[in-house]
């Protein structure tokens, strides 16, 4: 069985998935975290040097092989996984995954993002909240759809990631 978090990106994924996986004894892993193990440089690296196409290539190469692995696990993807290619349609044909799309507001994502946008290539550059809040809007517009395909929605508004893990 395995478990996939999906959501935009400051929707909890990480934080999740680490309880989550612990609670059910299963083995944790970020798809960014892969994807910069396996390059050997940061995602802002990759995006800097190679650009986003390449990026999603990757993305979705790993995402595939992390797939077909056996091994049960639970799997935080990135804020753009399901919104690119075909990626949406493979989670949803993947027989022993569920999908579960963390949903957070707009207002609830701009205050966790702002402080740490630095490490996030798409949204360093953004350095006003409104900026950043104008940004998001737009973003969760074209996303939501692909998020929306998900097994199962939990809103994570005013809730601990424990909470959330719980649920
Ligand atoms: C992205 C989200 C990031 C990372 C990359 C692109 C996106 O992951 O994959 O910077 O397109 O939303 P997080 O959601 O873990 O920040």
């Amino acid at each position: 069985m395995k478990i996939i978090l999906s959501g935009y990106m400051g929707s909890g994924k990480t934080a999740v998935g680490t309880l989550l996986a612990k609670k059910m004894s299963f083995r944790f892993l970020d798809l960014d975290h892969e994807i910069s193990r396996r390059e050997g440089r940061s995602i802002s690296e990759i995006f800097k040097s190679s650009g986003e196409i390449y990026f999603r290539r990757k993305e979705t190469e790993i995402l595939k092989d992390l797939l077909n692995s056996p091994e049960d696990f639970v799997l935080a993807l990135g804020g753009g996984t399901p919104c690119y290619g075909k990626n949406v349609e493979l989670l949803k044909q993947d027989p022993g995954s569920t999908l579960i799309y963390l949903k957070a507001s707009l207002m609830e994502l701009k205050e966790r993002l702002f402080k740490e946008r630095d490490k996030r290539p798409l949204i360093a550059h953004l350095d006003s909240p409104e900026a950043l809040e104008d940004f998001i809007r737009k973003h969760l517009f074209e996303r939501t759809f692909y998020y929306n395909q998900s097994d199962q929605i939990i809103g994570t508004d005013g809730k601990t990631a424990e909470a959330v893990a719980e649920e």
